[in-house]
C-alpha cells in the first residue's frame, strides 16, 4: 500500500511461520546489473548456458552445494551467484547463502532490507537457521545474507554450524541446489574453511586480470575440494566457451 505519494511500497512481509518474504525491485536490480530476475532477455542467455551445464554437473555427480569464489576481488563472484540463483530458482528450489564475511554485498545488490537477524548472527549463535531466510517473492530461492561486515570473519567461518546449516539444506529438500558467495580464494583461509563443508567450487575468472598462477595456487589450496567449473567473466574477446560455462560481458559493456 501506497500511503503517499514519494513513500515506497512496504516490500517485506513476514507470514505466521516468521518466514519473510521480500519482493525485489526490477529498477535496483537493472541499476545493479542483475537481470537474472526479469524477463526473457539476450543478457540473460549465458546465464541460462551455465544454469543447464550446472544442472547436467549436478545429475552426474550429485553434488549440490558448490561455493562461487575467484582469485581476486572484483572479478564478479556476487554477479554470477545473484544471477545464476535467479536462474536456477525459475527450475529448481535453490538457496542463496553469503559467506563473503568481510564485505557483504548481496544485499545492497538486491535492495534486501537490513532488518532481519544475517547468516553473521546464525553463525554467531545468535539466531536461527530460518529467522535468516528471506524468500524472494515469485521464485523458488531463499537468500541468506549477512547483516554487517565480520572482521573476525574466520571465527564464524570455523563454526560447526555452517557445516550442519548446509547439510541441513541438502537433507530438507533432496531437489534443492544451495549456491553460496564468497570471498575471493587467496585472502586468508575463509574459503578453505568454506570448502570443508560444500560439495565442490565454481571459479569465476576475469578475462585479462585473473592470472593462471592464481588459479593453480587456488586449485591446489583447495586439496580435497573439486573445483567443479569455471565462468568467464567480463569477456573481452574470445567466444563464449560453453564448456567453460564461458559467457560475454553484459551488453552494457561496463564492469562497473
Ligand atoms: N558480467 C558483468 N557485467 C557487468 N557488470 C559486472 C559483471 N560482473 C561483475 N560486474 C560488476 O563488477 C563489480 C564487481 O563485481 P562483484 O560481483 O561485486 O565482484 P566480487 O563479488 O568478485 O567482488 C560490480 O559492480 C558488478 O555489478
Ligand atoms: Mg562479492
Amino acid at each position: 500500500m501506497n500511503a503517499e505519494p514519494g513513500i515506497p511500497p512496504l516490500r517485506r512481509r513476514i507470514d505466521e511461520a516468521g518466514t519473510a518474504t521480500f519482493t525485489l525491485d526490477p529498477e535496483h536490480l537493472a541499476a545493479n546489473r542483475i537481470s537474472g530476475f526479469g524477463q526473457m532477455s539476450e543478457q540473460l542467455y549465458p546465464f541460462f548456458m551455465i544454469r543447464s551445464a550446472l544442472l547436467a554437473h549436478v545429475e552426474a555427480s550429485g553434488h549440490r552445494v558448490l561455493a562461487i569464489t575467484s582469485v581476486e576481488a572484483g572479478n564478479g563472484k556476487t554477479h554470477v551467484a545473484a544471477n545464476l540463483a535467479a536462474v536456477l530458482s525459475r527450475v529448481r528450489p535453490t538457496v542463496l547463502v553469503e559467506l563473503d564475511l568481510r564485505r557483504p554485498s548481496l544485499g545492497a545488490r538486491l535492495g534486501l532490507t537490513n532488518d532481519r537477524p544475517g547468516i553473521d548472527d546464525f553463525l554467531a549463535g545468535e539466531a536461527g537457521w530460518r529467522d535468516t531466510a528471506v524468500e524472494i517473492d515469485g521464485f523458488d530461492l531463499a537468500i541468506h545474507r549477512a547483516r554487517r561486515a565480520q572482521p573476525r570473519a574466520e571465527q564464524l567461518l570455523a563454526s560447526p554450524r555452517l557445516g550442519h546449516a548446509l547439510r541441513h539444506i541438502a537433507a530438507e529438500d533432496e531437489t534443492a541446489i544451495c549456491l553460496i558467495d564468497t570471498p575471493p580464494a587467496l585472502i586468508g583461509d575463509d574459503l578453505l574453511h568454506i570448502a570443508r563443508a560444500v560439495d565442490g567450487v565454481l571459479l569465476v575468472a576475469q578475462e585479462g586480470r585473473s592470472r593462471k598462477s592464481g588459479v593453480l595456487e587456488v586449485s591446489n589450496a583447495l586439496g580435497a575440494t573439486p573445483i567443479v567449473g569455471s565462468i568467464l567473466n567480463m569477456a573481452l574477446s574470445a567466444p563464449a566457451r560453453l564448456g567453460d560455462y564461458g559467457y560475454y560481458r553484459d551488453a552494457t559493456g561496463e564492469a562497473g
